[in-house]
C-alpha cells in the first residue's frame, strides 16, 4: 500500500460514464475537456481522475506538480491505442502542410507528435483556427468526420481507429427505439457512426449533449453515447425523460472505476500516474495549445 490521501488534499474528478455512485462522490463530473480544464484549475496537490487512464494521464501531463491516481490503473479506452507513432511519421513526410490533430483518447506518446490535440467538445473550433490546409486527424474516423463535414475549407486524411461502443451504434437501433418513443429527439455523440449522426438532432460531446438536453423545449430524448450520461441528465433536467438507444450502451472500462475503487485510493491503494518527461514535456505542448485554440 502506499500513502493514504487526506480528503481535504484531493480533487476527486469524474467522467460522466462512471458508476452513478462514484459520480455522487466526486468534487465534479465532467466531459473529459471540462475535467483536463478543472485539473489544471485546482490547487489541491492530489488529484484522483475517476475515468480511463488516457484521462489521468493527460491530466498528470497538465499538472505535472500535482499527485495525480488512477483507482483502476487497467480502466483503459481501447481507442487509445488506435494511433501509431509510425503512422504520424509517415504522413508527415508524405502531405505538405499538414497539422497532426490527436483525439484526446491517444497514449501521451501520440499526443507528444501532435501539432494539437482535441476532444469532441472542441474539435471544431480548435481545427478551424489551425493554419494549415491538410489535417491528419487521429484516431477516431468518426469524429474526424465529424468535423471535416463542417470545415470544407480543410483537406481530411483520418486514421482508421473509432470506439468499440459507439461506432457500433446502428440505425437499426436507433428507429428501434424511435418506435418504442416516437415523439423523443435523438442526441449522439460524435463518436457515433455517420449515419446515426445524420438522423440526429445534436451531435457533440457528452456535455455538449447535456446543454442542449437542457435548453431545449422538448421533453423526451433518445440518447446515443454511454448509460452513465443518464445520471447527469436527470439530475440537470428534472420531469424530462431520456431513453438510452440501447440498454447494453456501457463502457465496461470505465465502469470498472467503482465506489470501493475510489475508496481504497484514500487508503492509500491507488495507482499514482508517471509519465516520462521527455514525453510529457511534448504532449504538454499539444495539449495546452488545445487549451489556446479552444477560446
Ligand atoms: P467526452 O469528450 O464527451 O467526454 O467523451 C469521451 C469519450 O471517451 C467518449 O467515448
Ligand atoms: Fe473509449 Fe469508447 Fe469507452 Fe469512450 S466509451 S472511453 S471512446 S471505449
Amino acid at each position: 500500500m502506499g500513502q493514504s490521501i487526506d480528503r481535504g488534499d484531493a480533487l476527486v474528478l469524474a467522467h460522466y460514464y462512471v458508476p452513478d455512485a462514484v459520480q455522487a462522490a466526486a468534487d465534479f463530473v465532467g466531459d473529459s475537456f471540462a475535467l483536463a480544464q478543472r485539473a489544471l484549475a485546482s490547487d489541491k496537490p492530489v488529484i484522483i481522475f475517476c475515468g480511463v487512464s488516457f484521462m489521468g494521464e493527460s491530466a498528470k501531463i497538465l499538472c505535472p506538480q500535482k499527485r495525480v491516481y488512477l483507482p483502476v490503473p487497467d480502466a483503459h479506452c481501447p481507442m487509445a491505442d488506435m494511433a501509431s507513432e509510425e503512422e504520424i511519421l509517415h504522413m508527415r513526410a508524405a502531405v505538405d502542410d499538414l497539422a497532426v490533430v490527436v483525439y484526446v483518447n491517444s497514449s501521451a506518446r501520440v499526443k507528444a507528435l501532435a501539432d494539437v490535440v482535441v476532444t469532441s467538445a472542441n474539435a471544431v473550433r480548435v481545427v478551424s483556427r489551425l493554419p494549415q490546409k491538410n489535417i491528419y486527424f487521429i484516431p477516431d474516423k468518426n469524429l474526424g468526420a465529424h468535423v471535416a463535414a463542417q470545415l470544407p475549407e480543410k483537406r481530411f486524411y483520418f486514421g482508421s481507429g473509432c470506439c468499440p461502443i459507439h461506432g457500433v451504434t446502428s440505425v437499426r437501433e436507433v428507429r428501434a427505439a424511435l418506435a418504442y418513443h416516437p415523439g423523443a429527439l435523438l442526441l449522439s455523440h460524435a463518436e457515433c457512426p455517420e449515419e446515426v449522426r445524420a438522423m440526429s438532432a445534436f451531435v457533440g460531446s457528452t456535455a455538449g449533449m447535456i446543454g442542449y438536453a437542457q435548453q431545449s423545449d422538448a421533453q423526451e430524448f433518445l440518447i446515443a453515447t454511454e448509460t452513465g450520461t443518464l445520471c447527469e441528465l436527470s439530475r440537470r433536467c428534472p420531469g424530462k425523460k431520456f431513453y438510452p438507444t440501447r440498454t447494453d450502451f456501457i463502457c465496461a472500462d470505465m465502469k470498472k472505476v467503482t465506489l470501493p475503487a475510489l475508496e481504497r485510493v484514500f487508503a492509500g491503494g491507488g495507482t499514482l500516474v508517471e509519465v516520462e518527461e521527455h514525453i510529457a514535456a511534448k504532449a504538454r505542448r499539444a495539449l495546452q495549445r488545445m487549451l489556446e485554440l479552444a477560446q
